[in-house]
C-alpha cells in the first residue's frame, strides 16, 4: 500500500473503535447492508454459522445518503471514505491489469458497485467450540483486498491450510468465483476463513470488495460466452446474509 493508504486504513481501524454507541445506533441501515451492522447479520456462504464480529459497510455509491448524521463529522467515517478512495483505485487497478491480460478491450469499473467492510471481531463474542470466527468461504466477488489488524485469516490451497502473515504496508489481495466464471475457470477462487484464536484476543480488518458496474453486460473474458454477472453477484452477496445488490 502507498503511504497516503496506509495511514487512512490504519487509522479507520484505530478509529471505529471510539465511535459512541448512540452515533452508531444513528448510523444503521440494514435494508441497504450499509452502516453499523451488529453481529449475526452475516454467516459464511450459504451456512448458518454466524460470523462473530460486529461489521460497518460503506458504499461509495450511498455517500450522499449519509448526510445529516453525526458520524459523518468523525475522524472514523473521514478514515473510511479515504480508505475507500485508497483501495478503489488500488483494486481498479488490479481489474484492469487483468482485463489487459487477457487481451480484452472492453474494461469494467468496479467503484460504484463495490464496498468497504470492517469486522470487528470483539474478544467477547470468542466461542470455544468454534474453529473460526469467520468460517470457510469465498466471497464472490472478482477480488478481495483484506487489512487485518493481526494474524488469524487463513487460505486455503488445494484444501490445506495457510496462515496469512502481512507486514504493516501489506494488504492481500484474493480472488473471488466471479473472477473464475469471467476468466472462464483460468483464474481460481480462493477460499480463506478467520481462525479463532487459542487466547481472548480482539481483531479487527478492513475489507474492500471488488464488484463490477452491474448495470452493463459482459461476456467471459476467453470464450466470449455470454454471463450473467449482476444475477450470479446478487445471488452470491445474499448467500451471507445481505440484502440484494440489485
Ligand atoms: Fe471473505
Amino acid at each position: 500500500m502507498t503511504t497516503s493508504a496506509q495511514k487512512a486504513v490504519w487509522s479507520a481501524l484505530d478509529e471505529i473503535s471510539r465511535v459512541p454507541e448512540d452515533v452508531q445506533a444513528d448510523f444503521c441501515f440494514p435494508d441497504r447492508t450499509d452502516g453499523f451492522l451488529p453481529k449475526g447479520g452475516e454467516h459464511a456462504k450459504y451456512t448458518d454459522n454466524v460470523d462473530l464480529c460486529d461489521r460497518f459497510c460503506y458504499w461509495h455509491h450511498h455517500r450522499a445518503l449519509h448526510a445529516g448524521h453525526p458520524f459523518i463529522h468523525t475522524p472514523a467515517y473521514q478514515n473510511i471514505v479515504n480508505s475507500e478512495a485508497e483501495l478503489s483505485c488500488l483494486a481498479q487497478s488490479i481489474v484492469t491489469s487483468l482485463w489487459d491480460f487477457f487481451r480484452n478491450e472492453e474494461q469494467v469499473t468496479i467503484r460504484d458497485s463495490s464496498y468497504i467492510q470492517l469486522c470487528m471481531y470483539e474478544r467477547k463474542y470468542q466461542e470455544d467450540d468454534r474453529t473460526y470466527l469467520q468460517d470457510r468461504h469465498e466471497d464472490g466477488h472478482l477480488i478481495t483486498l483484506i487489512k487485518p489488524t493481526r494474524d488469524g485469516l487463513v487460505i486455503f490451497l488445494n484444501d490445506r491450510e495457510i496462515p496469512v502473515h502481512l507486514a504493516d504496508d501489506e494488504v492481500i489481495v484474493i480472488t473471488g468465483s466471479l473472477l473464475t466464471l469471467l476468466s472462464d475457470g483460468q483464474i481460481p477462487t480462493m477460499y480463506h476463513a478467520v481462525r479463532n484464536p487459542k487466547m481472548e484476543l480482539a481483531r479487527k480488518s478492513l475489507v474492500y470488495f471488488a464488484i463490477p458496474d452491474l448495470q452493463r453486460s459482459y461476456t467471459t473474458l476467453l470464450g466470449k460466452n455470454p454471463i450473467n454477472v449482476a444475477a450470479f453477484a446478487d445471488e452470491s452477496h445474499r448467500a451471507f446474509g445481505n440484502t440484494p445488490l440489485i
